[in-house]
């Protein structure tokens, strides 16, 4: 039992399976939707992928309006552009469908209609003051999880900041996963959106507010992970390995939405906001050097982490298997074939000591972690990762 009392929250309804998307009309009527605004980005449209969903609202008899403008690393001014469609369209129901800038857009959208004012007084956490229309999110990469938490990162083009919203009225009604999806999704697409799946269950089950049951969540999104990523990335047509993958990426969503992230995700941060590096990239760089200095922080539970990515530590110490886990991450990212280091994206050596002093002010995600870090250890783990 954890020495503290705890809160657990998800996402009402969740739809999970191979032709799930064809009861995405259904889902809506049970929403009591009149008509729904799609929300989503233009490759989605590209590779094909808006029919299965389309097909299934026009087979409820649902009228639908279409917003494909969401870009990567989506600005404040998408929400907005969103938002005015979904009032001159007059919908009573949003769809967010696509990676986790097209899900993320969807949830502050439907908020915003419901909020009028200043968007930037949404920003920070519980600052949201009304729930907002009825959200289905449809993720089509595994993943962000943003189908299973209250939070949306928005980037700020004026301050050259990356912006969270936190709240629990950015849990959707439904989430609705189908592997199908994802199935033609590039090999690197693959790799990145799946390691940071995969950190996001790591440093949800190291998180100083984990509990019993983010631990169950987040230990088995690990083994799901660690056993079917590499499938996904060489074959990616393995229809079952897809399926763990989305069901591995929805349970490390949960875990982290309770027990939240940790360092990596932090140290990720700045790079991405000064760099313009993608969120999955720039965790996976920093994962190495940031697990090795968290060692320490929780042993054991870097021990049974080793044990989920298929260590065999009977007979080793905590700190040994702990250490073979730290190398089965780094053998898993080598057969990815992602960049490793920070120089391997140009970024200059000369950033470092900026980089630290920026990751020492996201406080939020430092509190979760398990080994308290001074300026000095930011600047030493931006060196080993650099
Ligand atoms: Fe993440």
């Amino acid at each position: 039992m954890p020495d503290r009392i705890t809160l657990f929250r998800t996402t009402k309804r969740v739809v999970f399976g191979i032709g799930a998307i064809e009861k995405i009309g259904a889902e809506i009527q049970q929403l009591k939707g009149k008509k729904v605004l799609v929300v989503t980005d233009p490759g989605i449209i590209q590779a094909g992928l808006l029919e299965p969903l389309t097909d299934s609202i026009k087979a409820a008899g649902l009228p639908f309006a279409l917003f494909d403008k969401v870009e990567p690393d989506p600005r404040i001014e998408v929400v907005e552009q969103c938002a005015e469609k979904a009032r001159a369209e007059q919908i009573d129901c949003m769809v967010g469908y696509g990676g986790g800038s097209s899900l993320d857009i969807a949830k502050v959208a439907s908020v915003r209609l419901t909020n009028p004012g200043a968007i930037d007084a949404l920003f920070g956490i519980d600052l949201i003051p009304q729930p907002g229309v009825p959200l289905i999110l449809v993720p089509t990469t595994a993943g962000t999880g943003s189908e299973v938490t209250p939070i949306a990162i928005l980037s700020d083009t004026r301050e050259k900041l990356k912006k969270g919203i936190v709240s629990p009225y950015l849990f959707p009604e439904t989430a609705l996963l189908d592997p199908r999806l994802t199935v033609g999704l590039p090999p690197t697409v693959t790799a990145l959106t799946g390691l940071d799946a995969l950190i996001h269950a790591i440093e949800a089950y190291t998180s100083v507010n984990a509990f019993d049951l983010t631990d169950h969540l987040a230990l088995r999104a690990i083994e799901l992970i660690a056993d079917n990523l590499r499938t996904a990335y060489a074959r990616g047509e393995d229809l079952e390995a897809r399926s763990q993958m989305l069901e591995g990426s929805l349970l490390a969503g949960i875990a982290f939405a309770n027990a939240g992230v940790t360092a990596v995700h932090a140290f990720a941060y700045p790079i991405g906001g000064e760099f313009h590096v993608a969120h999955g990239l720039a965790n996976s760089i920093m994962l190495p050097a940031v697990m090795r200095f968290n060692l320490l922080g929780h042993l054991a539970k870097f021990a049974d982490i080793a044990q989920a990515l298929g260590v065999e530590t009977e007979g080793l110490s905590d700190k040994e298997a702990a250490l073979e886990g730290l190398e089965a991450v780094e053998d898993l990212m080598g057969d990815l074939q992602i960049p490793r280091r920070l120089r391997d994206l140009n970024i200059p050596r000369e950033a470092i000591p900026a980089l630290a002093e920026g990751v020492m002010k996201v406080t939020r995600l430092l509190a979760n972690n398990p080994r308290r870090l001074a300026l000095e250890d930011a600047r030493r783990i931006y060196e080993e990762a650099w």
